[in-house]
């Protein structure tokens, strides 16, 4: 056991390093949630052992850098104090709630509170003597920050005139640059071959603190205020309402999403809108800011050392998270493709616990370099998919050596091989199991015939207990095989037994999708289904006819041609259809009930969609598009900047998450080619 002196001294050590690393040299190495956890644990131990109190954990930035002149702030420029959930932030309008009492003011009322987005980007404080912008400042440590007017004052949206002369006012607030502005910047980067950034925020604080103005003024910076400091008492403002409204007159961007609120609850309500709506902002954020509206209020509360007490910051869960990669392993599709993924030690990333993380192909893992071993940071692009950014490199640790994609299947020990140019690999052994699996999974799957209880578990156990082989075994399943298998009561062998019943009835152009056939995705199996409505005179087509048929080509009439004539095919079609299977395409589903009594959740916005035009695409189609995710959802169409919340919810009641290009397809076809995990 590590003692806490010790454990405090590894962590001052350790906090000061990153420190530097993030505001001095504006490359930090690890995510802010990592850094936030170390002070955090710093605390803890402090305010257990009052003895070894230290400046580390008190920190607000880092000592000024001596590339520009000091200035000392007339007033500090304080920091936040951070609390991470609702319960907390609770705990702390309690906490306002017994300081305004103490001070003997009135908390009968409800309190009104404004809830702003935490912008990430760098504090600024701009200073105006009569008027006109006299000088800009970087925090720094809080008192003593950098003078970087000359490069403050190319930013566009940054006033030099307040128009009236008002003695000596401070503007502070924060410079960022929007998303897309961050990535028109990094497309240029990387086109003139300069430093990609990792983030917006270092790419605003690397901008801001540049030694030539000219270099400042070429990147797109914004500024963004939210605090005027009054030093001389001129102006008579009671509210923070009053003094955005003022700085919005002079000419200043306050953030049009603040939300000014009357009691705890509807404070929290506009915090986790915010969460909920993170993605739909245009530039990032990572939390929200709360503060007391009623300036007096303010002073009666005022501030300790380091913070505030009239405002806090609520974190969001970070979307980015450091953890060790256990092993790399490499996993099987339905069509033989073998895609290699991480084993992490499990970690929150944006809400969510996070074990897995996709690598995609061989080529990705050598490009990101990452080893059995590593400290990795782990990320969830656009809060979908959870994907391993790259190694943290840890100064005094060995590394293991590089991984090396496997040549035999984990599965089957068959060959693995990767086709001419492509950068994907696959197992080229036919009766691989994990092949068969999937395609079976696939078959049932929402998808395709929508069987409902058929997953991977349950398919799994009906090829252990050799109860099928092949998806035409389905149609012959019986009750009482399945009620002897271990999970299976009698009422649930029943209802998978009703289920795959019913999906003997599905239109051929489903089974035509399930079948998973090459080259043959909804749309294309819809046009067959429509063109020649039964699989026997699908079958029979010669290659001709199918190559004739609207919005096939030679490709897609080439498989499907030796789809059908190829020995086992024929088999599984001629047991399907002994089985009682339709294999038929209904006329009329061709004009387009396609989502009947479907609920489709859409989320982000979708390319040529309105919010109300996608509503009615669906509900023309039959469906119904609710406001939130159950477990009774079709599926979630996740556009540009999804909502976290119902993405994340998708995810835990296990609802398919697909992307905004697959809509045209659903609405066509009411199913897709591909999810998103
Ligand atoms: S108010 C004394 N409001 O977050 C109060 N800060 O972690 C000063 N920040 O130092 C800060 N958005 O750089 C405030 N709407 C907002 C903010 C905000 C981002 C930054 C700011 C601050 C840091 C604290």
């Amino acid at each position: 056991m590590t003692s806490p002196a010790t454990r405090a001294a590894q962590l001052r050590e350790v906090i000061t390093r990153h420190a530097d690393a993030y505001f001095v040299r504006d490359e930090p190495v690890i995510p802010d949630a990592d850094y936030d956890a170390l002070v955090r644990e710093l605390r803890d131990i402090e305010r257990e052992h009052p003895e070894l109190a230290s400046e580390e954990s008190q920190r607000v930035g880092a000592p000024a850098s001596t590339v520009f002149s000091p200035v000392r702030h007339a007033e500090a420029m304080l920091s936040l104090d951070n609390v991470f959930d609702v319960e907390e932030l609770r705990s702390w309008s309690e906490r306002v709630v017994k300081g305004l009492d103490a001070a003997g003011l009135d908390t009968e009322k409800l309190l009104q509170f404004a809830v702003e987005p935490k912008i990430d980007g760098l504090a600024l404080s701009i200073t105006y003597r009569d008027g006109h912008l006299v000088q800009a400042a970087t925090r720094g440590d809080g008192r003593v920050g950098e003078d970087v007017t000359n490069n403050v004052r190319t930013i566009a949206n940054v006033p030099h005139q307040l128009g009236v002369a008002h003695g000596v006012v401070e503007i502070r607030g924060e410079v960022f640059l929007s998303k897309a502005d961050f990535e028109r910047l990094n497309d240029h980067q990387r086109t003139s071959g300069a430093k990609v950034f990792a983030n917006a925020r270092n790419a605003a604080a690397g901008s801001l603190r540049q030694k030539d103005p000219a270099v400042s003024a070429s990147r797109p910076l914004s500024f963004l205020a939210y605090q005027l400091v009054d030093l001389e008492d001129r102006l008579s403002l009671g509210t923070h309402r009053a003094t955005l409204a003022q700085l919005s007159r002079w000419g200043f961007l306050v953030a049009p999403e603040t939300q000014f609120v009357s009691g705890v609850l509807a404070m929290i309500g506009a915090s986790t809108w915010f969460e909920e709506h993170r993605h739909d902002l245009t530039y990032d954020i990572d939390g929200t800011v709360i503060k007391v509206d009623d300036l007096n209020y303010r002073v009666a509360l005022g501030a300790t050392s380091r913070a505030p007490r009239w405002a806090i910051a609520r974190k969001f869960p970070p979307e980015e998270r450091t953890t060790r990669l256990r092993a790399i392993e490499v996993s099987i599709g339905r069509t033989g493709r073998a895609t290699p993924y991480a084993v992490l030690e499990p970690v929150l990333v944006a809400g969510s616990r996070v074990a897995m993380a996709t690598l995609h192909n061989e080529d990705q893992v050598r490009e990101k370099d990452v080893r059995p071993g590593d400290l990795v940071i782990v990320r969830k692009a656009g809060d979908v998919i959870p994907e391993v950014v790259g190694a943290v490199p840890v100064e005094g640790e060995a590394r293991g050596p590089a991984w090396i994609f496997p040549r035999t299947c984990p599965e089957c020990a068959g060959e693995l091989r990767r086709r001419g140019e492509e950068s994907d690999t696959y197992c080229v052994n036919p009766t691989c199991p994990a092949q068969q699996m999937q395609k079976i999974v696939h078959f049932a799957s929402r998808g395709a015939l929508d069987i409902e209880g058929l997953g991977e578990q349950r398919v799994a156990q009906l090829l252990a207990h050799v109860l099928i082989s092949d998806v035409a075994d389905l149609f012959r399943l019986a009750a009482a095989d399945l009620s002897e298998l271990e999970g299976f009561g009698e009422l649930s062998a029943q209802s998978l037994v009703a289920a795959i019943e019913r999906a003997k009835d599905a239109p051929l152009s489903r089974i035509l999708v399930g079948l998973g056939i090459r080259h043959v995705g909804p749309v294309a199996a819809r046009e067959l289904a429509r063109e020649f409505v039964t699989y026997d005179a699908l079958a029979q087509a010669r290659l001709e006819d199918l190559e004739a048929v609207e919005g096939i080509g030679p490709i897609i009439a080439q498989s499907v041609y030796e789809y059908a004539r190829d020995d086992e095919s024929r088999q599984r079609m001629a047991r399907m259809a002994a089985a009682g299977v339709a294999l038929f395409e209904p006329r009329d589903s061709a004009l387009g009930a396609t989502l009947q009594g479907r609920a489709v959740v859409v989320t982000g916005s979708v390319e040529g969609y309105s919010r109300d035009e996608a509503t009615a695409a669906i509900v023309a189609r039959g469906g119904t598009s609710p406001g939130s995710v159950s477990a009774k959802t079709y599926c979630v169409v996740v556009g540009e900047a999804p909502g976290s919340a119902k993405v994340n919810k998708a995810r835990d009641v296990g609802v398919p998450l697909i992307s905004a290009e697959s809509f045209e397809e659903l609405l066509a076809t009411g199913s897709w080619s591909a999810t998103l995990e």
